[in-house]
């Protein structure tokens, strides 16, 4: 099967192409390399270099039995400054591309959403059938693709799947976790025991969780790229599927950094600043619908296993 991936020299591009190749599947990577990097592309795939909305470009790349779409900037705070940035990008050049695998024949999307779309208020632990009500034009944006899809949908023109992230997190040797800007907690807390930073800071210690800072559910990048490869088989059976990836477990930030003192055995400064607008002050995936309707299982996403797989990975990189 032919497979194009946007996104794929991103974190969690790349690690879905790897696992898509390793299965067996062809690969097109797609990237604009806006944030990603040319390094991070599998050397099995075949790299294309460009705007995942540039029809022309899309249409001139043949017909795929799916894609697999992570392109997209993924930072919510520069959403709240530049929202007609992420409009465009997120949502515009999404259904140009949608557009061009369409005419193409392309039969199946699978699509990156993410827990943005639930919002600040949420009830713990979040459903699919949650009210969304995203806080920031990041979050919308996923939320406006999911419901443009579900229309293609509805019309039989595609196959497709919403997979709403939680926090990915771990990492590989191959592909570490790595943004630019990076502005992930494990990462920027990996760097100051690593000394490359000088500290961390936490946003908020007056939060109602268990030791007032927020709680968020972190998931291996490689079980969250096992759920892209099951749902493009699971396409198949169900035309559109709406699925949270999360673990079901939270931590706080305060956990996350106490197990990376424990996992690298450093230590280094973590200074407490004043809360961030728009942060939940908990965010816990329910994902029971995920591995029921996929078949899929968590493999990696102990938090001692994420932190080591991501300290590896650091210091290899
Ligand atoms: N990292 C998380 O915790 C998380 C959580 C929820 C959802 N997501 C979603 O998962 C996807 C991948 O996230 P990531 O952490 O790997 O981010 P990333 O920034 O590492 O990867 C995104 C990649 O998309 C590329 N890109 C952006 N716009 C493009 C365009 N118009 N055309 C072609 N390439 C383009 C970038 O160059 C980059 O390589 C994103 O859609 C993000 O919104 C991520």
């Amino acid at each position: 099967m032919r497979i194009l991936v946007t996104g794929a020299a991103g974190f969690i591009g790349s690690t879905t192409s790897e696992m898509l190749l390793d299965d067996g599947y062809e690969v097109v990577a797609l990237d604009n390399l806006s944030r990603g990097r040319r390094e991070n592309v599998p050397v099995r795939a075949t790299f294309v270099e460009g705007d995942c909305g540039d029809m022309e470009l899309i249409a001139s790349l043949g017909a795929f039995d799916a894609c697999v779409h992570f392109a997209a900037r993924i930072e919510p705070a520069d959403s709240m400054v530049t929202p007609e940035v992420f409009f465009d990008n997120n949502v515009g050049a999404t259904f140009r591309l949608l557009r061009a695998l369409v005419e193409n024949g392309t039969s199946k999307f699978v699509f990156s959403s993410s827990c943005a779309v639930y919002g600040d208020r949420v009830t713990i632990p979040i459903g699919e059938d949650h009210p969304t009500a995203p806080h920031s034009p990041y979050g919308l944006s996923k939320l406006m693709v999911e419901q443009g899809l579900a229309w293609f949908v509805s019309q039989g023109r595609i196959r497709a799947a919403s997979l709403r992230y939680f926090n990915a997190a771990g990492g590989t040797l191959a592909h570490p976790e790595r943004h630019h800007p990076e502005n992930h907690l494990i990462p920027l807390t990996l760097a100051a025991a690593a000394g490359d930073r000088p500290q961390i800071s936490i946003f908020g210690d007056d939060y109602p969780t268990v030791d007032g800072t927020c709680v968020r559910d972190y998931i291996h990048v490689s079980d969250l790229a096992r759920a892209h490869v099951l749902a493009i088989a699971a396409l198949d059976e169900h035309p559109l599927l709406t699925l949270n990836l999360g673990t079901g477990h939270g931590y706080s930030n305060r956990q996350i950094v106490d197990t990376v003192r424990e996992v690298t055995g450093r230590d280094f400064t973590v200074v407490t600043t004043a809360r961030r607008p728009g942060d939940p002050a908990a965010a816990v995936a329910a994902n029971e619908r995920a591995q029921e309707l996929l078949g899929w299982s968590l493999e990696r996403s102990d938090l001692a296993t994420i932190i080591s797989d991501a300290w590896d990975a650091y210091r290899v990189n």
